[in-house]
C-alpha cells in the first residue's frame, strides 16, 4: 500500500494548541557538569552537534526541536530551519514506504536513509531508529545494528523503545561508545500489545512505572529519552525528575525538547490526526495544486513553451 498522502502518523495525542509555553527555565535538578557541556555556549555552525550540546540547552532552560527525516533535501530544510536533532524514524515504514504500522521496515531498508539524512546536513545530530526485530534478541544483536547505523548509516546516535526491559541493551551500546536514545509511553513497536496506536500511556499506576523506567534507563546512559502520548503532567514529573532531555511527542508542554513527524508536522498528511500533531503548513493541497496545474498545462499543450525548451 503505497504513498504516504492518506496515511497519518499514528502516534497519539498531543495537544499544542491548549498549552501555552513557559517561560525557559533550567532544571531545578541539573546536577554537576561534565566539562563538555560546560564549555558548550550555543549552538556549533561549523561542526555536528553532540549530545553535550543538547544536555547543554537543556541545563540553561533552553527548548530544542527534533523532527522525523528521511531523505537529504527535508533534512537540509529542517537543518537550515533550526531543527537541532534529525530522527530517522521507523515511521518511515509509514511515511516512505506505505506499510500501515512500523513493524515491516528493516535495518538494510532504514540504512540509506540515514545515509541520505546524513548526507543532507553538516550540524544536525543525526539519530537513527533501531526498527523492530533489531535489538529485541538481546544486547549482541542490539549493539551490532547500533554499530551499523553509525558505520554504515553515518548516524551519530540510535534510539530505542522500552524501558527497565531494554537496559542490558543500551547499556551494550553506551558502553561501546554510541549514545542512546530512549522511547518510552506509546511505543509503537508493540503495537499488538497495546492494542492501538491512539492510546495515552501513563495514566494511573503506570506513570510510577513509567517514571521507573525513565531512570532506570538515565542510570544505564540514555542522553535523552522520548516521551510519546502520556499526560502532559506526567511529562513534567518525568522532565523534572531527570537530568537528560525529555523529548515529547504528545507529552505536553513541560518537556525539554519536542520531536514531530515531519509530514505532520507541514500538513503532507491528512485524514484523523492525532491531537497532538499541529499542521504548521498544508503542503498537501500545495502539492496537489502544484500536480493539478502541471498535467493541465500539459494536457492543454500551455507546458513546456518557449520559456522552457532549449533553442
Ligand atoms: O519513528 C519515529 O518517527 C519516532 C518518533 C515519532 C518519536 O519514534
Amino acid at each position: 500500500m503505497p504513498s504516504t498522502q492518506a496515511t497519518p502518523s499514528t502516534q497519539a495525542t498531543r495537544n499544542t494548541s491548549a498549552t501555552p509555553r513557559t517561560e525557559a527555565t533550567p532544571k531545578t535538578s541539573a546536577t554537576p557538569r561534565t566539562s563538555a557541556t560546560s564549555r558548550a555556549t550555543t549552538w556549533p555552525a561549523e561542526r555536528r552537534i553532540t549530545i553535550h550540546d543538547l544536555q547543554a540547552a537543556t541545563d540553561r532552560g533552553e527548548r530544542w526541536s527534533m523532527l522525523t527525516s528521511y531523505d537529504t533535501l527535508t533534512a537540509a530544510v529542517f537543518e537550515r530551519a533550526g531543527v537541532r536533532a534529525l530522527l530517522v524514524g521507523d515511521t518511515s515504514a509509514e511515511m516512505v514506504l506505505g506499510y500501515p504500522d512500523t513493524l515491516p521496515v528493516t535495518m538494510d531498508q532504514l540504512i540509506p536513509m540515514v545515509q541520505a539524512v546524513v548526507r543532507g546536513t553538516g550540524t544536525a545530530l543525526v539519530v537513527a531508529d533501531l526498527p523492530f526485530g533489531s535489538y529485541q534478541a538481546g544486547p549482541g544483536a542490539a549493539l551490532a545494528n547500533a554499530v551499523r547505523h553509525l558505520k554504515e548509516g553515518g548516524a551519530q546516535a540510535v534510539k530505542l523503545e522500552g524501558g527497565r526491559r531494554v537496559v542490558p541493551a543500551v547499556r551494550a551500546i553506551v558502553g561501546a561508545g554510541i549514545p542512546v536514545m530512549g522511547h518510552l509511553g506509546l511505543t509503537p513497536q508493540s503495537v499488538n500489545v497495546l492494542g492501538g496506536l491512539r492510546r495515552v500511556q501513563g495514566r494511573g499506576d503506570a506513570g510510577v512505572e513509567l517514571l521507573a523506567d525513565a531512570q532506570a534507563l538515565e542510570r544505564a546512559g540514555a542522553f535523552a529519552v522520548v516521551l510519546e502520548s502520556v499526560p502532559a503532567e506526567l511529562g513534567r514529573r518525568v522532565s523534572a525528575a531527570l537530568r537528560i532531555p525529555t523529548v515529547g511527542i504528545g507529552a505536553g508542554p513541560h518537556c525539554d525538547a519536542q520531536i514531530m513527524v515531519w509530514q505532520d508536522m507541514a500538513g503532507l498528511t491528512t485524514g484523523r490526526l492525532p491531537r497532538f500533531v499541529k499542521r504548521y503548513a498544508d503542503l498537501h493541497a500545495v502539492l496537489l495544486d502544484a500536480a493539478r496545474q502541471y498535467t493541465q498545462e500539459v494536457a492543454s499543450q500551455r507546458y513546456p513553451d518557449a520559456d522552457h525548451s532549449y533553442a
